[in-house]
């Protein structure tokens, strides 16, 4: 669905999103947070890459999903984390994620990485994967510094998330995010949302 290769990005090693390490909110989340993520939740991370922050989750006792199209990235995931709350799945997040099977997703430049033609089947993806009630919890990109049609990363605004998530999922609570590289404090959002039966 998507024109850009990903494979081969992650073949070439041009991958300048990956920290080699998870990110910075998701292990404030966990440390400071960790009931955003409900008691015995089952997991997922779309987009997963190498697999940093489902590796986060997954040590924190959450059952995780990592999802990425991209075949390398997986087998980078799978040599780099072994924990047995992982599980990985070589897959698009539009045509081949399992109906109702998680209680919780995370969010980290997944979103920005999608078109914004693609948006309405990202979030209906989402919807899909999750169960009744189930959340999305993630940072969104409101600033890439670039004009909103030219990506990846595709920027967003607040009025488009909010309009557009606000179809077929509840928004729990959003804010800045408690930490942020500098200069990026006021360009992305945390955002909650809860599945809505639609
Ligand atoms: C900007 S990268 C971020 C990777 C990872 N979240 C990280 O922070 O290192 C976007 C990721 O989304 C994956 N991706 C893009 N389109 C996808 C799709 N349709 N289904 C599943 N994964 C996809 C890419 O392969 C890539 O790993």
């Amino acid at each position: 669905m998507s024109p850009m290769d990903w494979n081969q990005r992650y073949e070439d090693h041009d991958i300048p999103w990956d920290k080699e390490g998870p990110s910075p909110v998701l292990k404030w989340i966990l440390h400071r947070q960790r009931t955003v993520f409900p008691e015995n939740a089952k997991a997922m991370v779309p987009g997963c890459g190498y697999g940093h922050d489902a590796n986060l989750l997954a040590t924190h006792g959450i059952p995780t999903l990592g999802v990425d199209i991209s075949a390398k990235a997986i087998a980078g995931a799978k040599a780099r984390y072994h924990h047995p709350n992982l599980h990985w799945q070589v897959g698009d997040l539009f045509a081949d994620l399992q109906e109702h099977s998680v209680d919780c997703i995370w969010e980290y430049t997944c979103y920005c990485a999608i078109p914004p033609a693609e948006r309405d089947a990202y979030l209906h993806a989402m919807h899909r994967a999750l169960r009744m009630d189930g959340l999305l919890v993630g940072i969104f990109l409101l600033d890439s510094g670039t004009p909103p049609e030219e990506g990846p990363p595709f920027s967003s605004t607040l009025e488009d998330l909010t309009t557009r998530f606000g179809t077929c999922f509840d928004l729990e609570w959003d804010r800045w995010p408690p930490v942020s590289s500098p200069g990026w404090e006021t360009r992305e959002r945390l955002m909650c949302w809860r599945k809505r039966a639609v």
